[in-house]
């Protein structure tokens, strides 16, 4: 199936709670229990440290041609929110969510690239996040402590991670702060 990354609109606020539900679900929680990053997404959704041009979606795209509209199946969502090294706006990775029956196919790749190339034309400076080094290291993230910016929780160790962008300069460095609803996990 190929697949189209754009901005989310409002109709797809639904679908992309329901994806996020259902990528980020454990097998052993209770019935009905909702997994926290759909939470997460809620507040984030309703704060200031929203960049609705970096909420991006993948949606099946053998369809309508433009994939845009509330017509398409969302398949994968990417949100990158506005964080900070120190006191310098930068912006922080998650969630991300491929749907459980679209997973290992591209769209995650999709999206991360896109989220990374919009950031970048923005003039964000870097991308931070927390995630597996074996997945994100493609994407030329590196262990963020390498380059002086220091996570949240020191126990992150190597999977707090940053990928710099053309804005970055290397005396961007210090603690990285996400949006307050991250400190409510
Ligand atoms: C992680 C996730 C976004 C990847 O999306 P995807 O569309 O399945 O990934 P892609 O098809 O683009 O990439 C697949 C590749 O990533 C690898 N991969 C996927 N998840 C991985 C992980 N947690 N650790 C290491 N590698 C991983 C696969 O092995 C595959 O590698 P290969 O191409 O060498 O075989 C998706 O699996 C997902 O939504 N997972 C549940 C939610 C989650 O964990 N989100 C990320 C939180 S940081």
């Amino acid at each position: 199936m190929p697949v189209l990354i754009r901005r989310e609109d409002s109709a797809d606020v639904p679908a992309v709670r329901t994806l996020t539900a259902a990528a980020f679900a454990k097998p052993d929680a209770p019935s009905g229990a909702e997994p926290v990053e759909v939470g997460l997404l809620d507040k984030l959704r309703g704060c200031d440290a929203w960049i609705p041009e970096l909420s991006l979606v993948a949606v099946d795209g053998s369809g309508s041609g433009s994939g845009s509209g509330s017509g398409s199946e969302v398949v994968g969502h990417v949100l990158c929110t506005r964080g900070h090294v120190g006191t310098v706006p930068a912006v922080g990775l998650g969630p991300l969510s491929v749907h459980p029956h679209h997973q290992r196919r591209g769209v995650g790749l999709a999206l991360v690239h896109s989220a990374l190339g919009a950031a970048d034309a923005l003039g964000e400076p870097l991308v931070a996040l927390l995630g597996e080094p074996a997945y994100y290291r493609r994407f030329g993230f590196r262990t963020a402590t390498d380059l002086g910016v220091v996570p949240p929780e020191p126990a992150w160790g190597a999977y707090f991670q940053i990928r710099t962008l053309t804005a970055y300069s290397p005396e961007l460095r210090g603690g990285f702060a996400y949006a307050e609803p991250f400190n409510n996990l």
